[in-house]
């Protein structure tokens, strides 16, 4: 089974925690177009979304399905979003997509985060995959330092600026043993929008698909 069937797997199985007339928060990325696209099969079920990237507001739109400014949403049941690395406490890595900040204010509006991925994304402790930052671009060299000082080495996404205009730094080689204390400092770091941790709050179901079907994690 290849990755993609895999996340596709994992998208599917999330359809059963969508609950008639609810507003659901939709991720980003490749595991989350899945989960749009499969939504869009039950759409007359879900009462709005609200997205966490012009990317996936565009797809929503494209399926026929309305989507809303979290403004005028207020306090979403549900959110579904994919992940580039979990730990078996549902601690995440995101950000691969430059989406960050939007996904952490999304989840951080919802009662339930549902994540899904791929197998290949759990392991024992996070920082293999780049831990991206984004930075208001005036902070980057402060930014860049400080996180040279705490172990990373930080490497500029060339060529990429997020939703809200601002830059994102890749941090390789960082050994993320306590996931919410790096959160925090990393957050109080000026110039730092938010960085890809989603510790403080992390996951509370993780859907994984895997080559002998699905698994769900709590
Ligand atoms: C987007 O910014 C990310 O947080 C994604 O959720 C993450 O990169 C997972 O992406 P895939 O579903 O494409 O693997």
């Amino acid at each position: 089974m290849s990755q993609d069937a895999m996340k596709k797997a994992a998208a599917e199985a999330a359809l059963a925690y969508v609950q008639p007339g609810m507003i659901v928060g939709i991720g980003t990325g490749s595991t989350a177009n899945h989960f749009i696209d499969l939504l869009a099969g039950i759409k007359h079920k879900v009462e709005a979304t609200v997205a966490s990237s012009i990317a996936s507001a565009q797809r929503l739109e494209s399926h026929g399905i309305r989507v809303l400014d979290l403004n005028e949403a207020g306090e979403l049941s549900l959110y579904v979003d994919g992940a580039d690395e979990s730990d078996e406490n549902l601690n995440l890595i995101k950000g691969g997509g430059g989406a960050l900040t939007r996904e952490k204010i999304v989840a951080g509006a919802s009662a339930k985060f549902v994540c899904i991925a791929d197998d290949t994304k759990l392991v024992k402790v996070m920082g293999k995959f780049p831990l991206p930052i984004e930075v208001i671009p005036m902070a980057e060299a402060l930014v860049a330092r400080e996180m040279i000082k705490l172990g990373g080495k930080p490497v500029l996404r060339a060529g990429f600026t997020t939703d809200n205009g601002n830059i994102i730094l890749d941090i390789h080689g960082l050994e993320i043993t306590d996931p919410v204390a790096l959160e925090n400092r990393i957050n109080q770091i000026p110039g730092v929008v938010t960085n890809g941790l989603f510790a403080i709050r992390p996951a509370d179901v993780l859907i994984l698909g895997g080559p002998n079907g699905v698994r769900t994690l709590v």
